[in-house]
């Protein structure tokens, strides 16, 4: 699919806010599937439409398949029946993740405590991540899994009774926290686990919810083999996605709109990006805010007609990151717009996301024409209040929220840009174009399927 993005013309005042709803927050939903086929209940999970659920999350579905999970998705939910937490079967092949990285860590954890060998695959840039340290991590628990010399998928699991243990993250990662806690699930013992930050905590939330033997404060203990306590039929309301709603909300604010996106995830863990936005002099209002298992979720207004003067520069250091890791990219786009220097520090785990993203952005920016400086650990960016690009050809290395983040900055080039592979939104959040179509006025962005 190649995308082409021509200037947004000038900003037309609406007297009505767009509004929008975002796909399923990714991380509750992964945990949500897999949590879910654990249990004994069936659940039914309401969706907007089969085509708003991520590549990622059709990873972990079919994954599940291949454990013996039944999962169904119809035009209006999807549906799980959970087989117990000993129910899984043997998968008859390898389970590839495609680029999935949650996908294929938890089930690293879920897979290590079976009875059964079981092999994880992954796409190119998801076999390029490293798992050595979720592995090594998980071996504390006597787990048995081999990865390739490099550290890196395919991952050859030796399903083997685990013992629990109390570990340290080597870095503050919710992925591999959760890895470990459903590993513990398995093991004869308490697990603990310690995190040097706090990383977003659905996990928790969702054991706690459902039933399962946690309790978390500053180190989180979960005791094994305790079945969820929860009804056998059980409907699971999944709040909008917050790092896809964070592009959209950048969007509004750089075009000067007001944006109200409906139902979305307000968990703390998840909200420093707004946090940031606020300091950079964004107006933002949380209203009907529920708490539904454990979840905070409501609608959120973001005031961008109401900005006055330029937007603030920001600084963001290493306790932030964990809190606001997948809005990066999109954050590095609105320094690009604030009054003078914006610095990033403390992210070096963004190198080893979908992308090297520390280094594709610092190269995107430059063919823009933006001074930046990379640094080992994140990004020092020159903003400058009403600029307008270079225009160029969009290098995204095939990552999801390096696609979305450069086409919202696309929309400030004085001229065309193309983004070829564009496809690859879809991973987190499919309706992103025909969104972000929306909020700009459609005329500016073309998408054209290959
Ligand atoms: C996620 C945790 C984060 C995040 C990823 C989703 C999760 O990764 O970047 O998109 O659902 O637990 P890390 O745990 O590697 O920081």
């Amino acid at each position: 699919m190649l995308v082409r993005i021509s200037p947004v013309g000038p900003m037309v005042p609406v007297d009505s806010p767009a509004v929008l709803s975002m796909p399923p927050d990714k991380s509750i939903l992964h945990r949500l599937l897999f949590l879910a086929s654990l249990t004994t209940s069936a659940f039914r999970i309401p969706i907007e439409s089969p085509q708003t659920i991520s590549h990622d999350i059709i990873a972990t579905i079919l994954a599940l398949e291949s454990l013996g999970v039944p999962v169904e998705i119809s035009e209006s939910e999807i549906s799980l029946q959970g087989v117990g937490l000993h129910g899984y079967r043997a998968p008859s092949h390898a389970i590839n993740c495609a680029n999935s990285g949650t996908t294929a860590r938890l089930l690293l954890g879920l897979l290590a405590g079976q009875s059964f060998a079981s092999t994880i695959t992954g796409d190119a840039s998801l076999s390029k991540r490293p798992m050595k340290r979720l592995t090594d991590l998980l071996s504390s628990m006597g787990a048995q899994i081999e990865t390739s010399k490099q550290g890196t998928l395919p991952a050859a699991i030796h399903g083997t009774r685990l013992r629990g243990a109390a570990l340290t993250l080597p870095v503050a990662s919710a992925q591999m926290k959760t890895a470990a806690l459903f590993a513990g699930l398995f093991a004869d013992g308490v697990t603990r686990v310690r995190e040097p930050a706090k990383s977003r905590d659905h996990t928790e939330r969702m054991m706690a919810a459902f039933g399962f033997g946690i309790e978390s404060d500053n180190v989180i203990k979960l005791m094994p083999e305790i079945a969820a306590r929860i009804p056998e039929e059980v409907e699971y309301q999944v709040p909008g996605d917050l790092s896809s709603a964070a592009f959209m909300i950048t969007a509004s604010v750089l075009l000067r709109k007001r944006l109200r996106i409906e139902g979305d995830s307000l968990n703390p863990s998840r909200t420093r990006f707004l946090e940031v936005l606020t300091i950079m002099g964004v107006e933002l209002e949380a209203n009907d805010v529920a708490e539904k298992w454990n979840e905070p979720r409501g609608n959120l207004t973001s005031f961008g007609d109401r900005i006055i003067g330029n937007l603030a520069p920001f600084a963001i250091g290493l306790e932030d990151v964990p809190l606001l890791i997948d809005e990066l990219p999109v954050l590095m786009v609105l320094a690009l717009f604030a009054d003078g220097e914006s610095t990033i520090r403390g992210a070096s785990e963004l190198r080893v996301k979908e992308s090297d993203r520390i280094h594709l952005v610092a190269k995107q920016f430059e063919s823009f024409g933006v001074e930046v400086e990379e640094l080992e650990d994140g990004l020092v960016i020159q903003g400058q209040p009403g600029r307008r690009f270079a225009s160029a050809v969009i290098h995204h290395g095939g990552d999801h929220r390096l696609a979305m983040a450069f086409s919202i900055a696309a929309l400030f080039c004085d001229g065309v840009c193309e983004l070829a592979e564009a496809e690859s939104a879809a991973v987190s959040y499919p309706d992103f174009y025909e969104h972000l179509q929306m909020l700009s006025g459609n005329k500016c962005i073309e998408v054209r399927v290959a």
